[in-house]
């Protein structure tokens, strides 16, 4: 029977053994798993580990930098940060279509960080935030035939690269406590789910610059407002999408036709099944008015009441 301190010296030795001298690779992602990863690789191998952090432009507001602020910055992680935006909206322009759309993104996601990885010399692993929950569900892809999800496991195949990968013994909420243990923010450790495809898949149909401002600010205020109310560690996953519609609303004396967009909020153990959340009504109200004066081009606030099933909790 192991604790958190046995596992960190024991993976922190393990790694050292294999690594020897030899340079590590990891795919950033900003999420729990891999940031774990890189904070336990960069305890034991400390610059032998090289991460490349994508931006792929559909992160939520500021984690782009709040990612280089904490793990860069803090713990001194090596991070090459891709600024890859404009790469993805071209990818992403005239496509509505949400498998498409998932298989584009991730299939740009591979192309710029085996770019990237490319211009290293000498690297001889590639470290993985891999879980338990992977590994058993591996095979039994039941979910992929609902939406094909992606996410930064699924990484070079052609690379010859040996994998690293540490939690591959443990599960979501053994991979936080070990965040903890070694020191890592709250606010990181403890994220909801958010998916590879980010916001891409937040914004219904075709991505662009401005709706994908309007999703990313909407988004903020919902976060901020949830976190100032507590619920914050009641909800499993809360977000802001943008369906695309938009309706005639009425501003001063004048008419708008502008943005709908529409609150989703789910209690869950697993993702597997979810009930809509029952954000308490003044929270809702606050949120709404917020939403509406602060970000431009919307004037509708609409919130979701559906379970899943029968509804998913992402809208593609
Ligand atoms: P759905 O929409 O299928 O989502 O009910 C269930 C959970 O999975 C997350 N999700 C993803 N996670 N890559 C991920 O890593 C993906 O492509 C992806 N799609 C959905 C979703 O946010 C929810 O927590």
């Amino acid at each position: 029977n192991w604790t958190m301190d046995d596992f960190i010296d024991m993976q922190v030795k393990k790694i050292r053994e294999t690594v020897g001298d030899k340079k590590v690779l990891l795919a950033l992602s900003g999420g729990v798993d891999s940031s774990v990863v890189g904070v336990l690789l960069h305890k034991a191998i400390g610059n032998q580990l090289t991460s490349i952090f994508v931006d792929h432009g559909l992160l939520r507001k500021n984690e782009a930098q709040q990612v280089m602020d904490s793990l860069a910055g803090k713990f001194g992680l090596n991070i090459i940060k891709v600024d890859a935006q404009k790469r993805f909206l071209d990818k992403l322009k005239g496509v509505t279509d949400p498998e498409k759309k998932r298989k584009i993104i991730g299939n740009e996601f591979i192309q710029v960080f085996n770019d990237e990885a490319q211009k290293l010399d000498g690297i001889k692993f590639l470290a993985q935030g891999t879980l338990y929950t992977d590994v058993i569900e591996s095979g039994t892809d039941t979910a992929q035939t609902i939406k094909s999800h992606h996410n930064v496991g699924g990484l070079p195949k052609d690379m010859d690269f040996k994998l690293i990968e540490p939690l591959r013994t443990l599960f979501k909420d053994e991979v936080r406590e070990l965040g903890e243990k070694l020191g890592m923010p709250h606010n990181l450790v403890w994220r909801q789910p958010f998916p590879g495809p980010g916001l891409g898949i937040r914004v219904i149909g075709e991505v662009t610059e401005e709706k994908l401002k309007i999703v990313r600010d909407a988004d903020a205020i919902l976060r901020e407002e949830i976190a100032k109310a507590g619920l914050d560690k009641k909800i499993w996953q809360y977000f802001v999408a943008l369906p695309g519609i938009r309706s005639v609303g009425v501003m001063g004396d004048g008419r708008t036709y502008d943005y709908a967009v529409a609150i989703r909020a789910v209690t869950s153990i697993d993702g597997m099944t979810a009930d809509f959340a029952q954000i308490p009504w003044d929270v809702l109200q606050t949120v709404s008015v917020r939403i509406v004066n602060e970000v431009k081009h919307v004037n509708r606030v609409m919130y979701d009441v559906t379970s899943k099933p029968p509804a998913t909790i992402e809208y593609e």
